[in-house]
């Protein structure tokens, strides 16, 4: 019968078989499924297993730390955690296209994550001969199940390795459904904050801010978002919503008037919505005491917010992120 117990008691015999005395690289995004697959694959092998997070700087408030520190305490694993912050707003500086953005992100990511991995190799040898990925069964079934090694161009020249690296995969969530995958987590002693974490793109806070991408746009968005989370989580409502993406309109400015006197500030767009598998959503209907809370802490605590927005649009035609 299916129990958790049992699930993990399989899959740790069947990655132990697989890897055997090799080692394995796994990326942790931040989100649920790679960071239980990271922490199947550190039950299975342990110290056979590196662990890379790559902190681009567009991580919201508390999310990096919550890898580094509450993640390693509950899994001992072992981690390298690349500081890349600066690169990413360097090669974001400029830049307010959306789909520019992407891409930017998207390359600087890969960039670093093969740099990290070559310095992995370099220190540890060539049994570095894995990549664990947390691939779930949806995944599987829409990329027509295939399965097997990834190859990873080497441009880095580090150390002399070879052109091009094999990995072989090793994907021990690739028969659970996303329920099934957050169990497991708790099963495995995951931190709460990890295992019931809603869905969180990529390009990060990036794709958040509508213009040009700095340091102090992220601050501001940080600060506006964490109040927004806070709020709905203690009006207990993260079970309801599928995701509240909170959103910073950079370039627009409104009139407001604050304390003494007139503000010329950014508004700041809730957008929470409810759906089953965000192909299609709905704008979910909040309580307006929690809208009202979390539009008063956030105009009277974040600087230079003087209008809180709601998103009243369902997706289509609206997208649920706004870039
Ligand atoms: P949209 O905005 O297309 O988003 O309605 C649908 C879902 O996908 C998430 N999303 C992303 N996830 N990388 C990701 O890993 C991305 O580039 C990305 N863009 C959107 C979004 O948060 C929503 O859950």
């Amino acid at each position: 019968s299916w129990t958790t117990g049992n699930v993990i008691e399989e899959q740790v015999a069947l990655i132990r078989e697989q890897v055997g005395d090799k080692r394995a690289i796994c990326g942790l995004s931040g989100g649920v499924d790679s960071a239980v697959a990271a922490a199947l694959v550190q039950k299975a092998i342990g110290t056979q297993l590196t662990c890379v997070y790559v902190d681009h700087g567009l991580m919201r408030k508390g999310e990096t730390e919550q890898v580094e520190k509450d993640f390693v305490a509950a899994t001992g694993v072992q981690l390298k955690v690349v500081d890349a912050e600066e690169r990413f707003l360097t090669a974001l500086k400029g830049v307010s296209d959306p789909e520019e953005k992407r891409k930017i992100i998207g390359r600087e990511f890969i960039r670093v994550f093969e740099q990290a991995q070559a310095e992995i190799i370099a220190d540890e040898g060539p049994e570095v001969a894995f990549l664990v990925q947390g691939t779930l069964y949806p995944d599987v079934v829409e990329s027509g199940g295939g399965t097997g090694t990834a190859n990873i161009k080497s441009h880095h020249n580090v150390g002399g390795l070879p052109e091009d690296l094999e990995f072989q995969l090793v994907e021990p969530l690739r028969q659970l459904f996303k329920d099934e995958v957050r169990m497991v987590g708790q099963e495995l002693g995951l931190p709460e904050e990890i295992v019931q974490r809603q869905p969180f793109p990529g390009p990060g806070l990036g794709i958040r801010i509508v213009g040009e991408v700095n340091k102090e746009r992220l601050d501001l968005l940080r600060d506006a978002d964490a109040i927004a989370r806070e709020e709905l989580t203690a009006a207990g409502l993260d079970r309801d919503i599928w995701q509240c993406p909170v959103v910073l309109l950079a370039d627009v400015r409104s009139v407001g008037v604050q304390g003494d006197g007139r503000t010329y500030g950014h508004p700041i767009v809730l957008r929470p919505v409810s759906s089953e598998d965000a192909m299609t959503a709905d704008w979910s209907r909040l309580p307006y005491e929690v809208l009202a809370k979390i539009s008063t802490r956030i105009t009277n605590e974040v600087a230079d917010v003087n209008r809180v927005v709601l998103d009243v649009t369902s997706k289509p035609p609206g997208t649920i992120e706004w870039e």
